[in-house]
């Protein structure tokens, strides 16, 4: 274990965008698949160290709405690989006492990876240690309006509809708002992640590519967030 960070102040809920695995496979002649299967790799030394910073939540954004543009065979490796990951890494996962969830449109995912879904969120249901949310098939701008249908099919009065009860609708209503959005691979773009929940969030890019995201880089995203002094709009 590294040392203890002296943190003022720790984010409890961490958003991370990883981006780069393609380019870290091409930059060593493999194939794209061979990215992604080293981008997993990063989870676990992730998530014990969110554990020891006392990270309450961290949302991953493992597939977008916009991923399926992707060529064919990519997307069936992708989910290829979540089935593989949720067969190898829930397990151990639930151990360490996570919590698992996904957001994101359901209805078009392959049903061998909802099974595998519904399976995970099943097991860790009852975990307390680290709520773990993972976007698949996800979009900000469709998780808006997920949840303006939803309101409007609960037949809310327009009168009663604010930030707070609008917020009741999203697919996670029960995580905290976003503190910080990690972004590897030195994209400067938002991609429709969490449109809503980062009202406020502080942002830390880096050039790493998600591969080789470490242990050490995100606790330095975390002492960088708890050195800046956030105003909310205020002075
Ligand atoms: C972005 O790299 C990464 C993805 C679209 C997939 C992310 C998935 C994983 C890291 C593996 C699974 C994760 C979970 C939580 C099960 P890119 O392909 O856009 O890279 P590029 O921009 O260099 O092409």
């Amino acid at each position: 274990m590294l040392t203890p960070l002296n943190l003022q102040r720790t984010p409890r809920h961490v958003a991370i965008i990883m981006d780069g695995n393609g380019r870290w496979a091409r930059a060593r002649w493999l194939p794209r698949a061979a990215g992604h299967r080293a981008g997993v790799q990063v989870l676990t030394p992730l998530l014990e160290t969110a554990g020891e910073l006392g990270v309450e939540t961290l949302t991953l954004y493992a597939f977008s709405t916009e991923n399926w543009t992707r060529p064919e065979t990519e997307v069936s490796t992708l989910m290829s690989l979540f089935l593989e990951t949720a067969r190898g890494k829930v397990p151990d996962l639930n151990e360490r006492g996570a919590r698992l969830r996904f957001v994101g449109r359901r209805e078009n995912l392959p049903e061998s990876v909802r099974a595998a879904i519904r399976e995970a969120e099943m097991l860790t249901a009852a975990n307390d240690k680290l709520d773990v949310y993972i976007a698949l098939n996800y979009g900000g701008r469709s998780e808006i309006v997920d949840a303006a249908r939803r309101m409007i099919s609960a037949g809310l009065d327009p009168e009663d509809v604010n930030e707070e009860t609008f917020a009741r609708y999203l697919y996670a209503p029960e995580a905290p708002e976003v503190d910080l959005v990690i972004r590897t691979s030195g994209e400067l773009r938002v991609s429709n992640f969490l449109l809503w929940q980062i009202a406020y969030a502080e942002f830390y890019v880096t050039d790493t590519l998600w591969p080789d995201f470490s242990a050490q880089e995100f606790r330095r995203a975390i002492e960088s967030f708890s050195a800046r002094s956030r105003r909310r709009g205020g002075v």
